[in-house]
């Protein structure tokens, strides 16, 4: 069974997507904890559903934070899924977890990513420049912002009323099948 650590930064709504794939045996997988580096609502969704829920504050651990997170991370667990998780962890944890951590942006990568490209801002981004597309990528974790191997992508298109909320909404939705497929995929290419 493929043990996953889930860590958050907000609403959790791919945490979500992931507790119900599992339920409704879509995905056959366990998420052995979950880990927020702030009080959100994403912990809260882990509290409910009875999962390993911990906060790791990043105002507490300014320097050590990855080494703290790295601290809550079972040693059995074969994937750590970024969902929504806003802090950046340093290069000891990534090569620790080299080819283990994956994460979901709200773009089509390798555009409207990078430092800077998160949350309201991407989508900003992408209707400021007049795209037709827009959609969401999961892809590798490496010490590149958003730089690492595409495992899945999805695209929408923009509509001429789109505003950037509309855009992240739309987005959002499509983020959660993708975050599930892509989890698949990885399962795969690993066994
Ligand atoms: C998503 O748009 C994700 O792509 C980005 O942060 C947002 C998190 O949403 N990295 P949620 O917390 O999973 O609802």
């Amino acid at each position: 069974m493929l043990k996953i650590a889930v860590l958050v930064s907000g609403g959790g709504s791919n945490l979500q997507a992931i507790i119900d794939a599992i339920a409704a045996k879509n995905l056959k997988a366990e998420i052995s904890v979950v880990i927020a580096d702030r009080d959100c609502y994403g912990l809260e969704r882990a509290r409910v559903n009875k999962i390993n829920a911990v906060l790791v504050d990043r105002k507490l651990h300014k320097l050590d934070l990855s080494k703290q997170l790295d601290m809550q991370i079972p040693c059995d667990c074969a994937l750590i899924v970024l969902a929504g998780f806003l802090s950046i962890l340093d290069s000891k944890f990534i090569q620790r977890w080299s080819g283990k951590i994956i994460n979901i942006h709200p773009s089509l990568l390798p555009k409207f990513g990078g430092a800077g490209m998160w949350g309201m801002n991407v989508h900003r981004a992408v209707i400021d420049a007049g795209e037709k597309k827009s959609g969401c990528t999961v892809h590798y974790v490496t010490e590149e912002i958003d730089g690492g191997n595409i495992i899945e992508q999805s695209v929408i298109e923009v509509s001429p009323n789109d505003s950037s909320e509309t855009l992240q909404k739309k987005v959002l939705e499509l983020e959660h099948p993708t975050l599930i497929k892509a989890i698949k995929k990885f399962t795969k290419e690993v066994a």
